[in-house]
């Protein structure tokens, strides 16, 4: 049960896995909880008011934005970040296409970009264009390099249909 001492309150939830308790500052930004309490800084802290999807992060199941979320919120909840997403795998392919594809430059939007997609390609078939446009609108890239994004992004949706597919059809 969350606890409340003074202006801190107790926490108790999973980060990449892992269980992680704490007494966060009430007013304290989940990703700032991720980044400065945790040292997980692949998401990153930028607009800090919900604009530019820099710091998207998971939570149960959802890609949210870290600096719209309060620490004390994510009290109970399943967080992934980039990192997590990384170690496990899941999203091996799509980092792959974004450096076959030179999808990155400065690589600062790159985690957000990373976590809002896979999240699109989690609900499975290929999306098209304008749908993965769609998806990644609410992440900002200052390096303007969004229709290599898009084609990356395209890339792994495909390749993943295609091997759902033949998995479907792997008995016939
Ligand atoms: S830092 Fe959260 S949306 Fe920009
Ligand atoms: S690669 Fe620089 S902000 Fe997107």
């Amino acid at each position: 049960m969350t606890e409340i001492v003074r202006d801190r309150i107790d926490v108790a939830l999973t980060v990449n896995g892992e269980p992680v308790e704490a007494r966060v500052p009430a007013g304290q930004h989940l990703i700032d909880f991720l980044r400065l309490e945790l040292g997980l800084t692949g998401a990153h802290a930028s607009c800090e008011h919900g604009v530019c999807g820099a710091c998207t992060i998971r939570v149960d199941g959802d890609a949210v934005r870290g600096c719209l979320m309060l620490a004390a919120q994510a009290d109970g909840a399943e967080v992934w970040t980039v990192e997590g997403l990384t170690d496990t795998g899941e999203i091996a392919d799509l980092q792959a296409a974004f450096v076959a594809r030179n999808a990155l430059q400065c690589g600062f939007c790159t985690p957000g970009m990373l976590v809002a997609a896979q999240e699109l390609l989690a609900r499975g078939g290929a999306p098209s264009r304008g749908e993965i446009r769609e998806h990644l609108s609410g992440n900002y890239c200052r390096c303007t390099g969004y229709e290599a994004i898009v084609d990356a992004v395209e890339a792994v949706a495909m390749a993943r249909a295609g091997a759902a597919a033949q998995e479907g059809g792997g008995g016939a």
